[in-house]
């Protein structure tokens, strides 16, 4: 794959000790290194509090990055990479501590500078503060901002007022790896780079939709940060809406990132809100506890490291969206998140309705087309038709087109997190969030929380390993449907 090297940038990685950054944006970058894409002079500076030297930081760096990329691991590419790397300790909250930070930017002016905030979102607004006053705010800096941000309207609205007081709209990038991935933007291809499929993505053609996050791996080390957060908002408050709005969204006039942002806000702000009853209705909240993890023993949530013994977080959502405009009216689209599932599986389902008129006999009765979408772990798209069974008679049964896109493509595809850290240096907003998606995505979520508050709704145990609580299925039959997975 060829590759433009990039102009020279620095990157702040602050949180630069903690997991996101060692596991996932350092070997995105290293990667990025390998392929060619990061000049020389570039520089990649962690920022944290822990006492370390620069060479404490590389060799955890190291380690973390080793362990990672395994094989992809190679300690003379990793040499040419450590040189670009530095630690600098900061406290985010000690103003004074930013001025160490601020000596290593001497002479770097004119230079592109990325700050990514990978630390707890209410830290956002002072770290904003702190940098500015040290006059590390350039007009060539943007700020990267993990997810959740906040932890409901309220709290997201005065961090991105916060932010807003220090860096433009053009340089705040809300990030969503979700938006990252391969198969996200595959489905972009999907449905505007065919017009076979456009006609068809409408109620009266599309029965119901599906998609499914599901995750096997537990809360693993983020008991602290999971256990204040849940399912809602770790995972459905931004990738689930993210990539229902993808699936639902009005053709954008052209891929100019406003352009596809409008039109994903559209869909956001037509959602039908949930509130008070409907969340007994419409939506099941889980837990999981002990059971097994690829045939091995898991505890439950309650017996994770740092998880209060009566937590009443969630670990499993399944909702029951409706979508209030002309396209859509009618057409239930059914979420489900969870961790400690069957399996790791991210897919989107469209049923599509049956024929009107059946003329065959001996048809399977409600068998209808099908579209399955599967963005992890492989990347496929299989649509399943009705065929004539060989022999006598008019038999029909269906049967599968396939294509198996890591198989069309022999390329390997960039990491979620290599595509959109190259993309804040490139200044490329389109796979990002505006503040605007993410104050519509709570005021969506937030009614939710009330309402599991209002009526005391405790999450329902399901075993781990399983597919969530029974009532994520009775949530689904209500309507005559089931989960893919459990046709
Ligand atoms: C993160 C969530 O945003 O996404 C995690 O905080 C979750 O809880 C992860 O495990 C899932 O991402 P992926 O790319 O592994 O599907």
């Amino acid at each position: 794959m060829k590759v433009t090297v990039l102009p020279t940038f620095d990157m702040v990685l602050l949180g630069g000790t903690g997991d996101l950054v060692t596991r996932k944006l350092l070997p995105a970058l290293y990667r990025r290194h390998v392929a060619g894409q990061i000049s020389a002079d570039s520089r990649i500076i962690g920022v944290a509090r822990t006492d370390f030297s620069r060479s404490d930081y590389l060799s955890l760096s190291q380690k973390t990055c080793q362990a990672f990329l395994k094989e992809e691991f190679d300690l003379a590419h990793w040499e040419a990479f450590a040189v670009l790397l530095d630690y600098i300790k900061v406290d985010a909250e000690i103003a004074s501590d930013y001025a160490r930070l601020a000596a290593s930017f001497t002479h770097r002016a004119e230079v592109v500078r990325v700050f990514f905030f990978s630390t707890a979102s209410d830290l956002f607004a002072g770290i904003c503060e702190n940098l500015n006053n040290a006059g590390l705010v350039t007009n060539l800096s943007r700020v990267v901002l993990e997810k959740p941000l906040g932890h409901d309207m309220l709290s997201a609205d005065f961090i991105n007022h916060q932010v807003g007081r220090v860096f433009a709209e053009r340089q705040i990038y809300r990030i969503d790896h979700y938006l990252g991935k391969e198969a996200v933007q595959n489905l972009m291809a999907l449905r505007f780079g065919n017009a076979l499929f456009e006609p068809l993505w409408r109620r009266g053609l599309i029965k119901h939709v599906q998609i499914t996050v599901a995750e096997e791996l537990g809360v693993e080390r983020r008991g602290h940060f999971y256990d204040k957060t849940g399912a809602l908002r770790d995972m459905v408050q931004n990738h689930l809406l993210q990539l229902l709005c993808i699936m639902a969204m009005e053709p954008p006039a052209s891929s100019d990132p406003d352009a596809v942002r409008d039109e994903k806000l559209k869909v956001l702000r037509a959602l039908k809100p949930l509130r008070g009853q409907d969340v007994l209705t419409k939506t099941v909240r889980g837990q999981y506890k002990a059971g097994a993890a690829g045939g091995v023993a898991v505890p439950g949530y309650l017996n994770e490291t740092n998880i209060a013994p009566d937590s009443t977080t969630e670990t499993f959502v399944a909702l029951k969206v409706e979508i209030d405009t002309w396209r859509w009216a009618g057409v239930p689209f059914y979420l489900r998140t969870g961790k400690r599932l069957q399996d790791r599986v991210t897919e989107l389902v469209v049923t599509f309705d049956e024929v009107p008129h059946p003329i065959f006999e001996n048809s399977p009765s409600h068998t209808a087309n099908e579209l399955l979408i599967r963005l992890q772990p492989d990347e496929s798209i299989t649509l399943t038709i009705l065929a004539k069974n060989p022999g006598e008679g008019m038999r029909l049964k269906p049967v599968s087109l396939g294509l198996d896109l890591g198989d069309s493509f022999r390329t390997p595809s960039l990491d979620a997190y290599e595509r959109l850290l190259m993309d804040t240096v490139k200044g490329n907003l389109t796979l990002f969030m505006r503040r605007d998606e993410v104050d519509a995505a709570w005021r969506w979520i937030d009614p939710i929380r009330a309402g599991w508050e209002q009526f005391d709704e405790k999450p329902k145990i399901y075993v781990a390993g399983s597919w969530g609580p029974a009532a994520s299925s009775a949530l689904i039959s209500r309507d005559g449907f089931s989960w893919h997975d459990e046709l």
